[in-house]
């Protein structure tokens, strides 16, 4: 699959999960573009070439998505991405109430606009950030088994 992957990091976490999601995608063979939501922005092609958009973020606030990912989504609903598979993953704390809380707020605007297939996650706790093969590999299986046309 071409998948361009997107993250929004304070601290590194959010980063961390995504370098080790591109590298595991490479390694079964996926094309991906590892890019920062803020320092990158997106393409500059509408709709955009890809299978797959995949967004990692952290979470703010109480359980709120962050501003540079709030920024991007603005930017990303004015392209077409009717034909993007979509899938979102995030660093929180469960210290905080909402665990992750902003991952779920970004369903909450893809369904509000409309789309309607999977949206496979994954979510990790800053505790967990240490040892997250496991959760790596169980996500690219579960993006695979839905998405992956054999
Ligand atoms: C002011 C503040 C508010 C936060 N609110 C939440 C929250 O509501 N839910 C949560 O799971 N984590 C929350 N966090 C924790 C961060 O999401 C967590 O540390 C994350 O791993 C940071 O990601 P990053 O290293 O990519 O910046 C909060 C952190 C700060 C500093």
């Amino acid at each position: 699959m071409r998948i361009l992957l997107f993250y929004s990091t304070m601290t590194g976490n959010t980063e961390d999960m995504a370098i080790d999601t591109e590298e595991e995608l490479i390694s079964r063979g996926h094309e991906v573009e590892l890019m920062d939501m803020i320092a990158d922005g997106l393409p500059n092609e509408d709709p955009l070439p890809h299978d797959l958009l995949i967004m990692g973020t952290y979470t703010w606030g109480e359980g709120d998505i962050p501003e540079e990912t709030e920024d991007f989504l603005e930017d990303l609903f004015a392209y077409d991405i009717s034909g993007l598979s979509i899938s979102i993953f995030g660093s929180g704390d469960h210290a905080y109430e909402n665990f992750a809380g902003a991952v779920d707020e970004m369903i909450g605007q893809f369904r509000e606009r409309g789309h309607k297939g999977d949206i496979p996650t994954m979510k990790v706790d800053v505790d967990e950030m240490d040892n997250i093969a496991e959760d790596i590999k169980s996500y690219v299986d579960r993006i695979e088994e839905k998405f992956l046309v054999k």
